[in-house]
């Protein structure tokens, strides 16, 4: 799986990439509405080079890390935006290396769907539970059950709200859910279903 991250970003302008946004708007309405402390700890669950991060620091958080599978894609993110503030790991959602905890802030945009396997995505959910303190929140975006079934050339477990709060569990209340269409740089159109919880 590391190979195939590489090899979508190796060398490319991720610009074109079908899942780049200039800016990613829906993203930056839900994490507004949290008023976060700037120091508050967010991580970015496979990030790839989003330029959520861009925007982060603008609005001056500085407890920020970047995780994703791919080194190739941090990599486009660190020259982009360097290093202050932004810790970067490449580690793998499923089982990671890493130690990650008292997290204010989980945001994944576009990677929990490429979990197929059962098994993974609980793997996924331990990692993302440990790691996410009492009170924290969780930013969770995917494709849509009215959405594409395949995502950079892999297949994709499509979600509605009530999927998200299933996988999500008791432990997290959902406080925010609403459908988006994103359009792609080729002017394709990928509808994604937006949830934001916070851990009881
Ligand atoms: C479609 S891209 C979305 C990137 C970014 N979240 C955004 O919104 O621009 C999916 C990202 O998830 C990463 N990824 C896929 N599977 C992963 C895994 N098991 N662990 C960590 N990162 C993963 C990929 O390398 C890629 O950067």
């Amino acid at each position: 799986m590391q190979s195939h991250w590489d090899r979508v970003y190796d060398g490319k302008d991720i610009t074109k990439l079908g899942w780049y946004q200039k800016k990613p708007q829906p993203s930056i309405k839900l994490i507004g509405s949290l008023n976060l402390d700037k120091k508050s700890r967010i991580f970015i669950a496979g990030a790839g080079a989003t330029t959520l991060v861009d925007h982060l620091l603008q609005e001056g958080y500085n407890s920020i890390t970047a995780c994703d599978i791919s080194k190739k894609a941090l990599d486009h993110l660190k020259a982009r935006v360097g290093e202050d503030n932004v810790n970067y790991i490449v580690d793998d959602l499923t089982c990671m290396n890493h130690s990650v905890n008292d997290i204010d802030l989980w945001y994944d945009r576009a990677v929990l769907h490429f979990l197929t396997e059962e098994e993974k995505r609980m793997a996924y959910w331990e990692h993302m539970d440990n790691a996410v303190k009492n009170g924290g929140h969780v930013i969770i975006a995917a494709f849509s059950t009215e959405g594409a079934r395949k995502c950079s050339g892999l297949d994709v477990h499509r979600y509605n709200k009530d999927m998200l709060v299933e996988f999500m569990g008791e432990k997290y209340e959902l406080l925010k859910a609403f459908d988006h269409i994103y359009t792609m740089p080729s002017g394709d159109k990928r509808p994604y279903v937006y949830t934001l919880f916070r851990k009881r």
